[in-house]
């Protein structure tokens, strides 16, 4: 059985996928010392999610948040590609494509053809079985779960799920990375929502439903929220960096697995979606957005 990489070892990671996931993680890695190569299947996608690295460390510099020589490295230490076999060098790859069982077990098969026999490969899922996308992989040993919180550079936490045929020493080398790269971890099982959405969606669901039968505003409601439960945002500044496209689809493909209401949609969600106020993405969601300035560190 081939061995598992040595964390200290890791000097190169691939990103797959350059949306809102893809370049968060591209920037924590990169932020963190390490090359990065940052792939996309679509040259304005990752156009688009290179540029956001540069932005949101840009602007980490001029809050004074990061050291100016920190980001010069970080940009130089990444690079941005469509092609798949650029992956040959990588130590470890985070899949962060579309949430789909299928596209991403077909995107591990693919890399079976590119990667060295030690590459971890981490799937960024939120709601699919870890199990079910590292059947596509011929090396389902070396497929591990890594679930980062959305803004990823910001959110220190990355929950850990190990599939079923997942080796004990791909999870403790993937946990050993993650440390590197700063972020805290948890373990949790593979199973639909992990622990953090497990609490997150219905919380959500219910803030809105709130909303929906009048108990606030939009403001008051995230007043009270931060206020009192110290959340560190309120729900609808959250929901608003996630999309509410988005949000509908983590808690549809929960509720189809849980059969539990609360993971639900409230009706507000799709009327907001018809709308075209998904968030900051289109300027306008449960707040208006005058420009879309990159979160600084
Ligand atoms: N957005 C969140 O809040 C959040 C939080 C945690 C986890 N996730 C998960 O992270 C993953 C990515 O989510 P996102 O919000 O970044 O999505 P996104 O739509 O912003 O980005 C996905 C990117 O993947 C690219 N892509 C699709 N198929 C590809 C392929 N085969 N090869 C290379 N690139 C490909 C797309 O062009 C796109 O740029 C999903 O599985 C999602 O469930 C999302």
């Amino acid at each position: 059985m081939e061995p598992v990489i040595d964390p200290a070892a890791i000097t190169t990671v691939g990103v797959l996928g350059a949306g809102t996931m893809g370049s968060g993680i591209a920037t924590v890695v990169a932020r963190a010392g390490l090359e990065v190569i940052l792939i996309d299947n679509d040259d304005g996608a990752l156009a688009r999610g290179l540029e956001k690295v540069r932005a949101f460390l840009d602007r980490s510099v001029s809050l004074g948040k990061l050291p100016s020589r920190t980001r010069d490295a970080a940009l130089r230490s990444l690079r941005g590609t469509t092609d798949l076999g650029l992956l040959a060098d990588a130590d470890v790859v985070v899949e962060a494509i579309v949430e789909d069982t299928a596209a991403k077990a077909g995107a591990f098969g693919a890399l079976d053809d590119v990667c060295r026999p030690s590459t971890l490969f981490h799937t960024n899922t939120s709601t699919l079985p870890v199990t079910a996308i590292a059947a596509g992989s011929k090396h389902p040993r070396r497929v591990v779960g890594t679930h980062y919180c959305n803004p990823a550079p910001l959110m220190s936490l990355v929950e850990v799920a190990a599939g079923r045929r997942t080796a004990p020493e791909a999870v403790a080398a993937s946990e050993a990375f993650l440390r590197r790269v700063g972020k805290t971890t948890v373990r949790t099982k593979d199973t639909p929502g992990f622990i953090v959405n497990r609490f997150l969606i219905p919380f959500e669901n219910d803030c809105i439903r709130a909303l929906e039968a009048g108990l606030g505003t939009v403001e008051s409601i995230d007043l009270a929220v931060t206020g009192a439960l110290r959340h560190p945002m309120g729900p609808f500044t959250l929901l608003d960096i996630v999309g509410l496209d988005i949000h509908r689809a983590v808690s549809l493909r929960l509720y189809e697995q849980l059969r539990d209401p609360r993971f639900a949609p409230p009706p507000l969600v799709e009327a907001m979606i018809s709308a075209g106020t998904l968030g900051r993405k289109t300027g306008r969601g449960f707040y208006g957005y005058s420009d879309d300035r990159a979160f600084g560190a």
